[in-house]
């Protein structure tokens, strides 16, 4: 689950930077190549053998529980539980992080929409459970969060160059219809 949640999004490592970057909405076509990107996370991380079990819960992140998510429109218990687990997680982490088209959410209006949304794109039992908890206890958790990344970002050493990737070039290749199609 830990490995999940840091790589959940590595498949955008085969998707554009115009898609990714873009600073307005995506056209469908857009749209349907950003989508790639959970797919191409799993085969990704399951050729990489430490990684075992983080495959189908990234391929699921996208996942909605009224099976209207991608990128097979499963829904219910049939997403596994991580990726339910986790789309919740991501969800609120997106909300209470700033963006630069708009600022964090407050944590009453997460709560608010999180119990608006369970049933339909979230788990309604896990969105049950997270509502139990104390707000304070979440904002704790999103400030420790926050000092987390800044101490990461201060100590952070310079971006790899290509060369120097984690992820050999033919594992990427064999990983992603996008890239190899290039
Ligand atoms: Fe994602």
């Amino acid at each position: 689950m830990g490995h999940a949640a840091l790589l959940h999004d590595i498949g955008k490592v085969a998707v554009s930077d115009q898609v990714l970057l873009k600073p307005g909405p995506l056209s469908n076509e857009e749209y349907e190549a950003l989508k790639l990107h959970s797919a191409i996370g799993e085969r990704i991380v399951d050729r990489m053998g430490f990684l075992a079990g983080a495959g189908s819960i990234i391929r699921h992140h996208h996942e909605r529980w009224d099976g209207r998510g991608y990128p097979d429109g499963i829904g219910g218990s049939q997403i596994p539980l991580g990726s339910r687990l986790f789309a919740l997680s991501d969800t609120l982490d997106a909300m209470t992080s700033n963006r630069c088209y708009r600022r964090a959410l407050t944590l009453e209006a997460v709560r608010e929409e999180i119990a608006l949304c369970a049933g339909t794109q979230f788990d309604p039992a896990i969105a049950k459970v997270f509502l139990t908890v104390p707000l304070e206890n979440w904002g704790e958790l999103r400030q420790q969060a926050d000092r987390e990344a800044l101490a990461a970002s201060a100590s952070a050493a310079p971006a790899p160059s290509p060369q120097s990737s984690p992820f050999p070039a033919e594992v990427l290749l064999q990983s992603s219809p996008v890239i190899a199609s290039l």
